[in-house]
């Protein structure tokens, strides 16, 4: 099989790139979003910009972190009706996931019916520095308490439009549990089974932006420099891990988020050490390539890393480090979940965990009692 390396959406990356929706070429758009951003007049910025393109538009504000089937359900109704030509998600990666999975379903009726179907023009308008959602195929959808990922080139934005102003209102705990989600997408893309040179060079630059600069960004959510590199970070990453795929810190934080309902960076931030503890098998002879990996990207981000153990150690020290400073909690417990809760869920939060579409990326192939060990870690 050919090694590809694929990225179906144009990305426009400075404060004069939302001034681009003047000149989109459609008629109809149909904007999906939350309602806080109608208070703090994103949407009608987005509204502004368009109507100058002599686009007329309708805008759905359901959007509800980590998005069910229910949401997607009703925009997709209400994005048919609009007859819109032009898609547009403004928010974090719960509503550009929601956009995805309206086009996704608004497609597969379509051709259920016997209809054609005309894709619009998808552009994403991220608020969030953390997914990287505007650039990858991924959309993760939940239902009955599980976080599904629908992956599908498909789905891929045709544009993004990074322009971080949109970030100023963020709260520093969303700045930190975003960030924090960059970090994993750029290490589980890093030791991925299909990392590739092309990934490796974006996922090294993500990591190290992020832990140059969401620290700062962190101290000061104002900081337009920080806020620019994290959110950059944020895309490069995205870019990485739509091409190489995630691992099993995404599987697990898929299933204990979608079961606690917990913000899904933090959902990784508590899995990640206990991962690379697992995968790095530090623990046995740490001779992994996992490990060798993780020692490379310790090397690139001037970590100790003689040997590959030293590596893989360097890397997770840096990163509890870094967990530290943004006052990330340690453990699962300290996350507010009891231990009954905990214990009755753990075996199918793993079951759910090992069928996970990022799963078999992971560079260890991991055992229903690996995943139940690694969260009785984490807890
Ligand atoms: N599609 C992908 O490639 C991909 C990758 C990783 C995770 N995800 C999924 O994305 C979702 C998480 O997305 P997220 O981490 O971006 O968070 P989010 O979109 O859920 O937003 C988090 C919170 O921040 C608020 N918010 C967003 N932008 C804001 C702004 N500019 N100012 C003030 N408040 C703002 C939202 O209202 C929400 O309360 C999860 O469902 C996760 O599973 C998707
Ligand atoms: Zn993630």
């Amino acid at each position: 099989m050919v090694d590809k390396f694929v990225l179906k959406t144009e990305i426009n990356f400075n404060k004069q790139s939302i001034e681009l929706l003047k000149e989109v070429h459609g008629t109809r758009a149909f904007i999906v979003s939350e309602s806080i951003m109608d208070k703090m007049g994103y949407i009608k910025k987005v509204i502004d910009c368009l109507s100058i393109a002599g686009i007329s538009s309708t805008a759905f504000t359901d959007v509800h972190p980590d998005p069910d089937v229910k949401v997607i359900g009703d925009g997709m109704q209400e994005y048919v009706k609009s007859g819109a030509d032009v898609l547009v998600a403004l928010g974090g990666g719960s509503t550009i996931d929601t956009a995805k999975g309206i086009l996704y379903s608004a497609c597969q009726f379509a051709k259920e019916a016997g209809n054609e179907f005309k894709k619009p023009q998808f552009i994403a308008i991220p608020t969030t520095s953390g997914t990287g959602s505007e650039v990858t195929n991924f959309s993760v959808i939940t239902a009955d308490d599980k976080k599904i990922c629908i992956i599908d080139d498909f789905i891929a934005p045709d544009m993004a439009l990074l322009d971080s102003t949109f970030m100023e209102s963020l709260p520093p705990r969303v700045v930190v549990n975003t960030g924090i989600d960059v970090l994993v997408h750029a290490i589980e893309a890093y030791v991925s089974v299909k990392a590739t040179d092309f990934t490796d060079a974006l996922a090294e630059k993500a990591a190290r932006l992020i832990f140059e600069y969401l620290p700062t960004l962190y101290k000061n959510v104002k900081d337009p420099y920080a806020r620019d590199r994290v959110q950059n970070a944020s895309c490069m990453a995205g870019m990485a891990f739509t091409n190489s795929g995630l691992g099993i810190t995404h599987s697990l934080a898929h299933a204990i988020g979608g079961k606690f309902h917990i913000p899904h960076g933090l959902a990784n931030a508590l899995m990640m050490n206990a991962v690379m503890e697992y995968n790095a098998d530090l623990s046995g002879c740490a001779d992994s390539r996992a490990s060798e990996r993780y020692a490379q990207l310790a090397k690139v981000l001037q970590l100790p890393a003689r040997t590959r153990r030293e590596g893989a150690v360097s890397l997770m020290q840096a990163v509890k480090r870094l967990q530290k400073g943004l006052d990330i909690v340690e453990n699962i417990r300290s996350a507010g979940i009891e231990q009954s809760a905990f214990e009755s869920a753990v075996e199918a939060m793993s079951e759910t965990a090992l069928q996970d579409r990022c799963t078999p990326t992971s560079p260890r192939k991991p055992s229903k009692q690996d995943l139940i060990c690694i969260y009785q870690k984490a807890y």
